[in-house]
């Protein structure tokens, strides 16, 4: 280990004084240390108030012992014995009838220590039964979070209702969670209760990937050792273990819906733009699911973008590893501490926060990946297959700065978040989100006398639009330009949020998850119910609730506008029917969209 680290030919003073922890190595991981615990507190609170719901005051149950029933055989694999879950995540409702759950099963190989920074495959048979009866630990991700971490974190846990025959094959929602590709885990999304939840029975399947530094680095070396978007090839193997075990948990690996939120959404948008190479025509998954997720979200650079090349070799240097040649810049990482890779992962994420500069995100090109979204949707190059997909009123609201109050201020976060902008696109966005400073009717001004800031609305808007209001609007043009059954939703109802937040993103999750506790109940339960019935039969409306309002698919071929939901609260009109030039900016998605522009931004 120390021998990697002292091949590095650009060991400094620097580096040799942190081995001894001198005060100027402290004072350097203190900035860090500071500029992470912001962050961090923040992303706490967010994911807290609006990932998960609130904390309610019942009192807890205890889960049942696991049941000898439950054994499963995989052949070539092994044996797992599952458990019965009675209560939600949070242990704060109790469930009428138990749900058989196999959780934190390994999927594949485990990337850690010499395998780390590895594609992972088939995982090694063993002999005996392993418990299945817990998640596991989450991937590494922000090291102050309360959930236990590992690198070894590549499992499923599968979820299915009790009392029903295993020869009956259920359908199936694989649910890949959110998180930037940086946090998350399996208890992004309660199986247990969507499954307790839905009117027909189908199974839920959380899946862990790789996240921060350690699921996607974006350096040269990783290219050349052909070991780029491994997060995103860990959801690929994880699709290829259903399809070759999921029948042994009864199961149908013919009706299976990849489905995710977020990051987790755009995973699925470039599994689904991915009708090319080996899966053409022979698809892992039969329908898909996208709440504010595309792949044409936000951005997706190749290795050759300045800022990666900067963010990688701040980490290699943090780490103190060689960048060349590439085989002993691997050997190096492997070699690595664990802790210090995880934490200048995450304080990399979390400095680059405020500008939304996000490193460790997927690249292309790179494996599974090999065209942008915007390429693919031109070339056609996509799965055909039924979808449901989404985006908030208020996406950008919970991403963007509080501190921009001139249009200098806006014109400059835009140069240093998307650097393709022209001179002339800048023009553009200043004249399509006018500047409610200099625009009499600008429709972006802020209340007098709040502490917001200035051009938060505008910058809100523009920037909601360019990463998930509009990638949702071209993913859904697509597949239903190509026939494709679609149904559109844009998700108008907060789940607690300050009211200067409006709807911001993640705003739909624990409503989607049919989960207690949410600002509105009763569109949990309306909105979980679509989504299960879309799961078992393609469609939101065969299952609905009773009395809800028929889910009109999108449809905009030959020219025609599309109809989307718009799910309100009740005291707003609840869910029903809208225009979508009446729910989102038209124009502004046709400028984002524009294929030569799309290219120019890297989407
Ligand atoms: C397992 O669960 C089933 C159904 O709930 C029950 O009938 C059976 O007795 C349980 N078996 C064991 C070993 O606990
Ligand atoms: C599985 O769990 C049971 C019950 O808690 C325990 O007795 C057993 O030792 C565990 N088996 C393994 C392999 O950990
Ligand atoms: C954020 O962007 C501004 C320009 O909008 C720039 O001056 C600043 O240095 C950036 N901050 C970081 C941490 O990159």
């Amino acid at each position: 280990m120390v021998d990697a680290r002292s091949a590095s030919p650009e060991s400094d003073g620097d580096r040799i004084q942190k081995r001894t922890f001198s005060a100027r190595w402290l004072k350097r991981r203190l900035t860090v240390i500071m500029i992470f615990f912001g962050t961090t507190l923040l992303l706490i609170w967010y994911f807290g108030a609006f990932g998960l719901g609130r904390p309610y005051p019942q009192p807890p149950y205890e889960p049942t012992q696991p049941n000898g029933s439950l054994v499963i055989d995989l052949p070539k694999y092994g044996s797992f014995r599952g458990t019965q879950v009675i209560s939600n995540l949070r242990k704060t409702k109790k469930f009428s009838s138990p749900v058989d759950a196999w959780m934190g099963i390994e999927y594949s190989t485990q990337p850690a220590d010499k395998e780390r920074f590895k594609a992972v495959t088939w995982p090694e048979p063993f002999t005996g039964t392993r418990n299945a009866t817990s998640n596991g630990p989450a991937c590494f991700q922000n090291m102050y979070g309360s959930l236990g971490q590992s690198e070894a974190c590549l499992t499923v846990s599968i979820f299915r209702p009790s009392g029903i025959p295993m020869d009956q094959k259920l359908p199936v929602l694989a649910y890949l969670h959110g998180g930037s590709f940086v946090v998350g885990s399996h208890r992004s999304f309660d199986g247990a209760m969507f499954v307790q939840k839905s009117a027909q029975p189908l199974m839920v399947v959380t899946a862990q990937y790789r996240l921060g530094a350690l699921g996607s680095l974006p350096g040269d070396f990783m290219e050349r050792e052909g070991l780029l978007n491994l997060g995103i090839r860990d959801q690929k193997m994880m699709l290829r273990f259903l399809q070759r075990y999921i029948e042994n948990f009864g199961g149908d690996p013919q009706k299976i819906t990849l489905g995710g939120q977020s990051a987790g959404g755009h995973s699925v948008g470039i599994h689904l733009f991915h009708d090319y190479g080996n899966d053409k025509g022979k698809p892992l998954f039969h329908q898909a699911i996208l709440a504010s997720g595309s792949p044409t979200a936000r951005a997706f650079p190749g290795v050759d973008y300045a800022l990666y090349k900067k963010q990688v070799d701040h980490f290699m240097d943090y780490v103190n590893c060689p960048t060349t040649p590439a085989s002993q810049a691997l050997e190096c990482l492997r070699s690595a501490e664990a802790d210090d890779i995880q934490f200048i992962s995450s304080s990399l994420y979390n400095a680059n926060n405020h500008n939304i500069t996000w490193p460790w995100q997927p690249v292309s090109p790179g494996p599974l990946f090999q065209k942008r979204g915007s390429t693919s949707g031109e070339d056609g190059t996509f799965f055909k297959i039924p979808m449901l997909i989404s985006s908030t009123t208020n996406e950008g609201k919970a991403f963007v700065p509080h501190d921009i109050d001139t249009n200098n201020d806006f014109l400059g976060f835009w140069k240093t978040l998307v650097p393709g902008l022209t001179p002339q696109d800048l023009t553009d966005l200043d004249e399509m989100y006018p500047d409610p400073d200099t625009v009499e009717d600008s429709p972006y001004k802020t209340e007098v006398g709040t502490f917001i800031s200035a051009q938060y609305e505008r910058i809100s808007a523009a920037y909601g639009d360019y990463s998930y209001i509009c990638p949702v609007q071209d993913t859904a043009s697509r597949l239903s330009s190509a026939d494709a059954p679609v149904y559109k939703a844009r998700w108008n109802t907060p789940n607690h949020a300050p009211t200067y937040m409006g709807v911001p993103h993640a705003s739909d999750a624990s409503y989607f998850n049919g989960q207690v506790g949410t600002q509105y109940p009763e569109i949990a339960d309306l909105y979980s119910a679509y989504w299960a019935s879309f799961v078992v039969s393609g469609d939101p409306n065969t299952h609905a609730q009773e009395g809800a309002v028929t889910w009109e698919k999108y449809d905009v071929k030959d020219g025609k506008s599309g109809r989307e939901l718009v799910v309100s609260p009740p005291t707003k009109g609840g869910a029903q029917m809208e225009d979508e030039d009446k729910g989102i900016r038209m124009d502004q998605c046709e400028w984002w969209r524009d294929e030569d522009r799309a290219k120019r931004l890297n989407k």
